[in-house]
């Protein structure tokens, strides 16, 4: 029987093969330490769990809630920006509380996108930017995921050959998987170009927090005008360690957050009313929970670059993100990265994310996610070294006669 034509569009996650090899060899007793998946590992501050469970005693919050996002929430997103960005939002018609800034995407994505209308996407990237448009009949147009000179002239490329002309373009700075970080000036030239050609603008800004180098990276909001044609997700699942609440935004245009609110009302019914109450009460906290987070991602950072260096496995350091995005040793890189990835949970004990599942120009790299604590990280740069260092005789096979295919 065919496949549905919807499902034909989402091949199985390439992670799942990954995945599985890590389940199995725990099942066989193997202590895996999983740098794989971006699952925050930290867990919700306290005072943010404390107001979901007082809140939750009212027996009034257990009806549906607001699908756009309670009064409060949205006035304490509105303000989030205000202070760190200096961008004004009315809470009313230009953010929208979303579940996850996944969900956000997914059907905003759902909200603006004709059969066969092209997607300016990068590649690599977290893979909702390409499949939630592949998922509404959208076609994938692949752009470099480098925020400098040479971002632009396939763009321009794209605007002049495409049939139709692009609808959207995606952004994601810092960037899952390759921590990239844009300025200011560089998200100007974005708006200048889709103002110019009349493409929409969508930022992906998940990490918005997760910074390292006393940087913080700005909003493509920040640039003036840019209100006109973009809208900006953000997430609480990094901010302040809270995947699990399903608590993300989506800000900007009032045209594209109402398209997005109007599919939203029709689908869900909002985050559980408790929850969003807690995230209001985490949103308009000092910045201390938010501190402490992004400290323990630079530790463990830092931990990771020194110990997988040493090991022989170069890492470069991230600006920002909970991820490093590493080049495959030379030796190994013939394999790809999904061969390599299960070489290192079979033969090191290690999980990470392969290149190639972030699409076809991460092939030459896995990404590392910084989900385990110090001691950990540091036990698998040791089980890498020993990995790296007996490669040439106990794999003789795989490295020499991939080598001379
Ligand atoms: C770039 C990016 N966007 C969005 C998400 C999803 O976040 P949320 O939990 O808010 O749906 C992630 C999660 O890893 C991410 O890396």
């Amino acid at each position: 029987m065919e496949e549905f034509h919807k499902v034909r569009r989402l091949p199985p996650y390439v992670f799942e093969q990954v995945n599985r090899l890590k389940a199995s060899a725990r099942a066989g007793g193997a202590d895996i330490i999983d740098l794989g998946m971006g699952n925050p590992d930290l867990p919700t501050p306290q005072a943010i769990v404390d107001k979901l469970c007082e809140v939750v005693q009212d027996p009034r919050t257990h009806r549906y809630s607001s699908s756009k996002g309670i009064p409060g929430l949205r006035r304490a997103q509105a303000a989030y920006y205000a202070r760190r960005f200096n961008v004004k939002l009315n809470p009313d018609t230009q953010v929208v509380a979303t579940l996850g800034s996944k969900e956000g995407f997914a059907n905003m994505a759902q909200a603006i996108t004709a059969p066969g209308d092209v997607i300016l996407c990068p590649n690599p990237t977290y893979p909702i930017h390409a499949f939630g448009f592949l998922m509404t009949g959208g076609v994938i147009r692949s752009i470099t995921v480098e925020p400098d000179e040479t971002f632009f002239p396939p763009l321009e490329r794209a605007v002049k050959h495409s049939i139709p002309k692009p609808l959207a373009l995606i952004l994601n700075y810092p960037s899952n998987p390759t921590a990239m970080v844009a300025t200011l000036d560089f998200y100007k030239d974005v708006i200048a170009f889709a103002k110019k050609h009349d493409i929409i603008v969508l930022s992906d800004l998940a990490y918005s927090e997760i910074y390292f180098d006393g940087n913080p990276p700005p909003s493509v909001l920040e640039v003036p005008g840019a209100m006109d044609c973009t809208v900006e997700f953000t997430s609480m699942s990094k901010t302040f360690s809270m995947p699990g609440w399903r608590m993300g935004f989506a800000v900007g245009n009032e045209r594209l957050i109402a398209a997005l609110t109007r599919v939203k009302s029709y689908l869900d019914y909002g985050a559980f009313t408790p929850i969003q109450v807690a995230a209001t009460h985490a949103l308009n906290g000092d910045g201390s929970d938010i501190a402490e987070v992004r400290s323990v991602y630079h530790r463990r950072r830092d931990v990771m670059v020194e110990s997988f260096g040493k090991a022989g496995f170069e890492v470069p350091p991230p600006a920002a993100t909970m991820f490093a995005w590493a080049k495959i040793p030379e030796k190994f890189r013939h394999l790809g990265s999904l061969e390599f990835s299960k070489l290192l949970v079979e033969k090191a004990d290690v999980a990470v994310a392969p290149g190639i599942g972030f699409g076809e120009m991460g092939d030459e790299y896995v990404r590392l996610a910084l989900v385990e604590n110090e001691h950990r990280i540091r036990q698998a740069a040791r089980n890498i070294k020993k990995f790296l260092s007996t490669a040439d005789e106990t794999m003789h096979n795989v490295i020499s006669l991939n080598a001379h295919r």
